[in-house]
């Protein structure tokens, strides 16, 4: 009734579910995104970062965290010491939602039940790579990850263990950073960004 994708079967490997992904009918977001994006990276990796959902680069791409958002991952990865390639790097949701304005597509925030019927697939990612510590940026992977609602200033600064072991770190989403009008606070809110991802290289 709710298949995985079209084939219906559950997905046996990673490669797999990558396939598998790109014919997801669990909601409706597949309709006008351009194609599924599905995790990038070390495939037995210790450690792994979720996103909220791709952007207008990455949808066009096909990879994660490959527009403005990941240029901000990418230089606070580096001075925490984490190189990308290490990693596994991924979202909560695997199509771009937005709304069109004119020749721009706005990013739009995934709802609930979006973030509910695309845990099926971060499911399988966290199954297979099995890493020891996964890393929520921002409100949409925390909930996606504690299936359940819960801010990143009430969880942050305490790794939590998920179900099967998993440390979970909660942190900021990059572009936050990006949103940030006063550049000293913006730089503040980096660097404690920055902490965050050295303390979940540290405990992977
Ligand atoms: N923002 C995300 O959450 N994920 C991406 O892949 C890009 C931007």
């Amino acid at each position: 009734a709710n298949p995985a994708g079209a084939s219906g079967e559950a997905p046996e490997s990673l490669a797999e579910a990558r396939r598998e992904v790109q014919t997801c009918r669990r909601c409706d977001l597949n309709r006008d995104a351009t194609q599924a994006v599905f995790g990038a990276g070390a495939a037995r990796a210790a450690l792994m970062l979720v996103g909220e959902q791709p952007g207008d680069q990455e949808d066009l791409q096909g990879l994660p965290f490959v527009g403005p958002a990941g240029r901000v991952l990418e230089g606070a990865l580096q001075e925490a010491g984490i190189a990308r390639e290490d990693i596994y790097l991924t979202n909560a949701v695997k199509h771009f939602k937005f709304a069109p304005r004119g020749k721009n597509r706005l990013h739009q925030k995934p709802n609930a039940g979006e973030i509910q019927a695309c845990r099926f697939w971060l499911g399988l990612e966290l199954g297979f790579v099995r890493p020891k510590v996964v890393v929520a940026l921002g409100a949409t992977a925390l909930r996606a990850l504690l299936e359940r609602n819960a801010t990143i200033s009430s969880l942050r600064g305490t790794p939590m263990a998920l179900e099967n072991g998993t440390k979970l770190i909660a942190t900021i989403h990059p572009s936050f950073l990006l949103r940030m009008p006063d550049r000293e606070r913006a730089e503040a809110e980096r660097q404690r960004f920055i902490e965050d991802l050295t303390a979940a290289r540290k405990l992977a």
